[in-house]
């Protein structure tokens, strides 16, 4: 896994088919050698040669602080009380842990500044976790003013392409692809959470990789509030990425004896396209990020009545739809937004989480019991962050949001955001959802986050600490929800933003699922969900089958053949559907109930994007490689038209009996499947199709 040279100077870290490789130079500093497919020892630009700074450059460090003749984009920037802004950070040593983590030591002995570099390699899925902690050892306070947690290069290529996930409200996770120019290409969020313009994701090739072909390098940032990836390419050849908390705005003062965990960010290489990228970081949130509880639990199929009844929520409406969900086979039960305060739109109510009794004359009990009884889990919807002014809480305590004095406070939704880095607003938030859980039999809650930050201010901080409210909100979150877990193990939790607006790897340890997109009209949902996977694991993905889709609604099929692509729910008003559309979506969730292990645990293949085919397929395999399970879609074709031919590889050699949807099979080997694929006719409009795969006996 670890390899060092014989000075010691230089370090490779191995994954199964790649190297990361570093080293210290003649002048103390920690520089990037090389990232690609697996290399040897001897195969190294050794630093300080002249091929290597030839090749790369003479400034290619890890961790690079605002020094000197630095032009390129720096990780630290640090202003010292005496005035200086220039901090020069060394090589002091380096080891590798007993835990298989190479921790590198880089000091300012002048200031006392250390900047702890640690890197974790999962070999099996060639995946670098890369995290840096900022120490003060010296005597005085430090204002740092930039503190991405690294940088990294891609070795030299004739031509870059960036791929990245953009979009807005309703249409996030759009795939983006790009020639990288000579200049600067920056995505981020300045939104205090991670944001529906920008996934903090993205991923490098030359122009050339496939979903099955081509080295492809990515990388993904573990944060939740606000944050930025710089590309640089500087000249042809060369290009360097910084990763990590947004700099604009930040101003965060460490103290002598304190300390700062920037976030955590890795760094994939396949040498196999997108697709083995996207399996091996899919694999990687499976088993390292998301909560160890559910993790390897397939997740319920859920009904949410969110578009059914809006905020006039009440517990006959509830236990209505609460029985039409039962009997399609709905495992979890969940109440959205609307049961708590004066809460009858969204202009009151945020921040009075008291069960509103015209609603719920008997509190949530009698409602919780019901659905208990018909065999479900209960759910519910918050959102903690949040305060609506016309509340008993914001009456109560007018300082708690963020705010300029004497400016206004910009309202978005009629909502503003509390300040969760005041502990006791950080307090109350844990104690308001130990109480809710504690007296209620929940098993489930959908936080949300509804708007975006303004005014991000906190008066009353200690020693001009104000501006790390960017940070300190992310830390308590976090802090909440660990506790919350901890207190309550048995809760599932969804991560929600209006929409997909708070989705990342850092949230994903808190949390065990996201809503994706509010947009549930299939169609959109093909392609805001194929971006999501290159990201993100499909048990990750939560959709809905609704019957909100603004007058364009496609057929119960196609809605489902969509929504199974992750964590199935159904959103539409039960109450209105007819017992045709009530028997076939129960046949649905059957199924989906049948295949989920292969979709929320196997690996996943992109065979037809929507983006560029107008069909669209995905295939997933069991990881033993012995079953599969394919969704074909297609949104408008006439009688004659082609058929769909899908070549399905991952499968373990031997025969396999292929399930057409009308009954028919077919026997097939794996090479066959592989090479030659299988037919599917499918003609008409919103026409979608499941495919089985099972070994032969
Ligand atoms: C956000 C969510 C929706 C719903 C509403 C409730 O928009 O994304 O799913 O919960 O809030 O107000």
């Amino acid at each position: 896994m670890f390899e060092l040279s014989d000075d010691d100077r230089i370090v490779l870290v191995h994954g199964r088919e790649s190297t990361y490789a570093m080293g210290t130079t003649d002048d103390e500093r920690w520089v990037s050698l090389f990232w690609g497919g697996r290399i040897q020892r001897d195969d190294v630009c050794a630093p300080d040669t002249v091929a290597h700074r030839a090749l790369i450059g003479d400034d290619d460090e890890e961790f690079p602080g605002w020094e000197g003749p630095r032009y390129r984009e720096p990780a630290l920037k640090v202003a010292f009380p005496d005035g200086v802004r220039d901090v020069r950070l060394r090589h002091r040593g380096h080891r590798i842990r007993e835990d298989d983590v190479l921790e590198v030591v880089l000091t300012d002995e002048a200031y006392g500044v250390t900047a702890r570099l640690t890197y974790r390699m999962h070999e099996q899925w060639d995946l670098l976790e890369r995290a840096v902690v900022l120490e003060n050892h010296g005597p005085a306070a430090l204002t740092i003013e930039q503190a991405f947690t690294g940088a990294w290069r891609v070795p030299w290529q004739p031509a870059y392409r960036l791929t990245h996930l953009a979009g807005r409200w309703g249409e996030e996770t759009r795939r983006q692809r790009q020639d990288v120019p000579l200049g600067k290409i920056v995505l981020e969020s300045r939104r205090g959470h991670t944001g529906h313009e920008h996934a903090p994701w993205i991923a490098l090739d030359d122009g050339q990789a496939t979903e099955s072909q081509g080295e492809v390098r990515y990388a993904a940032l573990a944060w939740s509030g606000s944050w930025k990836f710089v590309v640089e390419r500087e000249a042809p050849g060369h290009l360097q990425c910084v990763v990590g908390v947004q700099d604009f705005d930040l101003a965060y003062h460490l103290a002598p004896g304190e300390r700062w965990a920037l976030p955590a960010f890795v760094l994939g290489y396949s040498r196999a396209g997108f697709g083995q990228a996207s399996r091996q970081l899919h694999a990687y949130q499976l088993a390292e990020v998301l909560p160890a509880r559910f993790a390897r639990v397939v997740r319920p199929v859920v009904y949410n009545s969110w578009y059914a009844t809006l905020f006039d929520v009440t517990e006959d409406n509830q236990r209505g739809l609460a029985d039409r969900a039962a009997a399609l086979g709905v495992e979890l039960f969940v109440v959205d937004d609307g049961w708590f305060g004066r809460r009858d739109d969204d202009h009151a109510g945020l921040g009075d989480w008291w069960v509103n009794p015209a609603k719920f004359p008997r509190g949530l009990g009698p409602l919780i019991d019901h659905v208990r009884n018909l065999g479900m889990e209960f759910g519910l919807w918050v959102e903690p962050e949040m305060v609506n002014p016309d509340s008993d809480l914001y009456r109560a305590h007018p300082e708690w949001v963020y705010h300029f004095p004497g400016r206004p406070r910009t309202e978005i939704r009629q909502q503003l955001v509390l300040n969760l880095a005041r502990p006791d607003v950080e307090e109350f938030v844990v104690m308001m959802l130990d109480d809710l859980l504690s007296g209620n039999d929940i098993r489930f809650l959908k936080w949300d986050m509804n708007r975006s930050w303004s005014e991000p201010s906190w008066p009353d901080a200690p020693d001009g600490r104000a501006r790390e409210v960017w940070i300190r909100h992310v830390e308590a979150l976090y802090r909440i929800l660990a506790t919350t877990r901890q207190r309550h193990p048995d809760v599932l939790i969804e991560s929600c933003a209006g929409g997909g607006g708070r989705v990342d790897l850092g949230i994903l340890r808190y949390t065990d699922q996201a809503w994706t997109s509010d947009n549930t009209f299939a169609q959109d949902r093909l392609t805001i969900q194929e971006g999501f996977s290159y990201a993100y694991a499909p048990k990750v993905q939560v959709a809905w089958v609704t019957d909100n889709e603004g007058g364009r609604l496609a057929p119960l099929a196609y809605r489902f053949h969509v929504a199974m692509q992750g964590t199935l729910g159904v959103g539409g008003n039960l109450l209105a559907w007819s017992d045709a559309d009530l028997a076939e979506a129960r046949a649905w969730v059957a199924l989906y109930k049948e295949i989920r292990p292969l979709i929320q645990h196997g690996r996943l293949y992109r065979l037809l994007s929507p983006s560029e085919a107008g069909d669209a397929a995905v295939w997933y395999t069991s990881s033993d490689g012995h079953e599969g399970v394919a969704l074909a879609y297609r949104t408008s074709a006439p009688p004659w038209a082609a058929p769909i031919r899908l070549r399905l590889p991952g499968l373990r050699d031997g025969r396999y009996v292929v399930h057409h949807q009308d009954g028919m099979t077919e026997t097939r080997s794996a090479e066959g499947l592989a090479a030659a694929g299988v037919i599917i006719p499918l003609a008409g409009d919103f026409v979608s199709a499941v495919l089985r795969v099972t070994r032969a006996s």
